[in-house]
């Protein structure tokens, strides 16, 4: 029986905003007025395994806890209750460009992601320049990454999570940008990844590219999961779920 790269067992997460800090008057008379030490329950129990060589997929509307999950899973969250259990090296692109400084050039950027993600300055050398070429920036490399667009953000992102050697690779909502010649790349990329045992957790709007590149996929709704199965079923079921919301919505005229 093959081993789960990722277990995830009974993961709580809540959120107690500004609990932790001192009363102001403005934060009191906040308070007074609700919400803001509010519980928010991001997960409730949530369950699941990652096989090595599969793309698990997750879906779920907004607030559905999905970048929750992930951010457990990258251990940079602390669930309340239950544990995750990483088996492999693991590279994350939570969200565009977390972990580069957007007034350095995207040549600086590489190095600091590689050292972030525990290379030394040697090992970064040697993979710098199929970073760039990947990339496809060209001269672009050196200007600071504030002038990039959002897809030349999302190419340099990629491009140096996938030169970690990852086993595992986390993705928030990160390929939907970028032109089709990239998305094409980095979709061999990734299957090359799972031809080698890798496995890939991603999270993406774009449900219909999920359901053709996933093998399973889990549904969250409100912090818990719906259904764990085949991609394309999961996906059918919450697109179904989606489109009977919003004819409800629609009939009480709010959308
Ligand atoms: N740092 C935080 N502080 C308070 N609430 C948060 C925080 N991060 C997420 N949440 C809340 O947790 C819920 C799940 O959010 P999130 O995981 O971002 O959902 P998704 O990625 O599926 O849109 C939402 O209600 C969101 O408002
Ligand atoms: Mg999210």
């Amino acid at each position: 029986m093959s081993q789960p790269s990722v277990k995830v067992e009974n993961v709580w997460v809540r959120f107690r905003p500004y609990i932790d800090r001192r009363p102001t008057l403005r934060r009191s008379l906040a308070t007074f007025r609700h919400k803001e030490t509010q519980l928010v329950e991001a997960l409730k129990g949530v369950s699941f395994d990652v096989q090595k060589g599969e793309a698990f997929g997750v879906v779920g509307q907004n607030g559905a806890g999905k970048s929750t999950l992930l951010r457990v899973m990258a251990r940079t969250l602390r669930p309340d209750e239950g544990r995750v259990v990483v088996r492999g090296r693991m590279s994350t692109l939570l969200q565009l460009g977390v972990g580069f400084n957007a007034q350095l050039s995207g040549s600086r950027n590489i190095y600091l992601g590689g050292l972030v993600a525990g290379l030394t300055k040697e090992q970064v050398d040697e993979r710098y320049d199929e970073i760039v070429e990947y990339s496809e920036l060209g001269e672009a490399i050196y200007r600071p990454m504030k002038t990039y667009s959002s897809g030349m953000f999302s190419r340099l992102a990629f491009a140096v999570a996938m030169h970690l050697d990852p086993e595992i690779l986390l993705l928030d909502e990160v390929l939907a940008v970028g032109d089709e010649g990239f998305k094409q790349k980095s979709k061999a990329t990734m299957h090359e990844l799972l031809g080698r045992s890798g496995s890939i957790v991603y999270v993406s709007h774009a449900v219909k590219q999920l359901a053709d590149f996933c093998d399973r996929a889990m549904w969250l709704k409100d912090g818990e999961v719906v259904a764990i199965g085949e991609a394309g079923a999961v996906v059918d079921e919450y697109r179904a779920f989606v489109q009977h919301r919003r004819k409800e919505l629609r009939a009480q005229g709010l959308a």
